[in-house]
């Protein structure tokens, strides 16, 4: 072969290749949508993953964070991750029902779990790695479990007791449990998606809701109701979930890094979680425009014991073994709140 045409063929195969050394380079793009603000426990913990992420793989993988339902709403975002629109998610458990995973509305139950302590045993213990594989039929990859904190009733009447809400529209999540458990206090719930209460709350669509503080402040609600009562009646938190299929296509090591990101971001967001609600529950009392009741012990028996039945109601639908171990855990006693 002459000299030009063995270079001009080494320079051809030079410029072959180069696309492929170009897509070698491309990281490995994760969407991560959510609905809440940037600044609350799930937020927070989601842009940390996305740094850890990065971190960890040596800039491989590249989480793209998009918060406050600008990528999707509640339903469409789970449908999404099914289809592979985007990768990760962290839904709040109520939001599993219909995706045909009932035994995640256990956590809905009212006054389950008293506090964070009993909430870890069963989230960070066996019964929450059970939970998360129930998830694999769905093409979800359940990866772990993000703290947010007990909801509390707000309205725009004041709240002490049970009977305060009887009559009331009030916003729940996707859950049968949550509407079980407003019917228990005689309300009516009205399913909606998180990116819409703020508005159904100010044109008077719905009268009230339930949320943990960090929800509420940050999607500004205390400019819409007038009172909040400290019930911490339930429990909201999220599992984090990838698409199953583009989960167990990457590469072994990028995914031990990932697990590895996730872990951390996992302590991280448990972390933070009491932190960050009991710090916007005093920027809550700041505004002025909300008034913060906090009820007495007897006022708080009262609503546990209006809300006891919803967990017999429910027994069926999430299983009667599985609700046993968690009353097992947590010493609840659906029968004696
Ligand atoms: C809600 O819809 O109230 C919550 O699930 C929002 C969230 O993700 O915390």
């Amino acid at each position: 072969m002459k000299l030009p045409t063995l270079l001009s063929g080494l320079v051809a195969g030079v410029f072959a290749l180069l696309p492929l050394v170009a897509v070698a380079q491309q990281p490995i793009v994760i969407k991560f949508s959510h609905v809440v603000a940037h600044d609350t426990p799930k937020g927070l913990a989601a842009e940390f993953f996305a740094k850890r992420a990065g971190e960890l793989t040596k800039g491989k993988v590249k989480v793209e964070v998009y918060a406050n339902s600008t990528l999707y709403k509640d339903k469409e975002e789970m449908e999404a991750l099914q289809l592979g629109a985007v990768q990760m998610l962290a839904p709040s458990l109520a939001k599993f029902g219909p995706l045909g995973v009932k035994e995640f509305e256990l956590f809905d139950l009212p006054y389950i779990f008293d506090n964070y302590t009993e909430l870890h045993k069963v989230t960070q213990g066996p019964i929450g790695q059970s939970l998360l594989k129930k998830l694999e039929p769905k093409g979800v990859t359940g990866l772990a479990f993000w703290d947010n904190g007990f909801k509390s009733f707000s309205a725009n009447t004041p709240i002490k007791m049970p009977a305060d809400l009887k009559g009331k529209k009030l916003r729940i999540q996707s859950s049968k449990v949550l509407e079980e458990e407003i019917r228990a206090l005689s309300a009516l719930p009205q399913v909606m998606a998180f990116s819409e209460v703020y508005q159904a709350l100010q044109t008077g669509v719905v009268d009230g809701t339930e949320n943990p503080i960090s929800n509420l402040y940050t999607q500004k609600m205390f400019e819409v109701q007038k009172h909040l009562a400290l019930t911490e009646h339930g429990y909201l938190g999220y599992a984090v979930i990838a698409n199953k299929k583009f989960w167990e296509g990457l590469p072994a090591d990028v995914r031990g890094q990932l697990d590895a990101a996730m872990k951390e971001s996992t302590a991280y967001a448990n972390k933070i979680a009491k932190e960050q609600n009991d710090k916007d529950l005093e920027a809550v009392k700041k505004t002025g425009k909300t008034q913060v009741y906090a009820l007495t012990p007897e006022e708080r028996q009262a609503f546990k014991k209006a809300l006891a039945p919803v967990h017999l109601k429910m027994e069926s639908r999430i299983g009667k073994e599985l609700l046993q171990s968690v009353y097992k855990e947590t010493g609840f006693d659906p029968a004696n709140p």
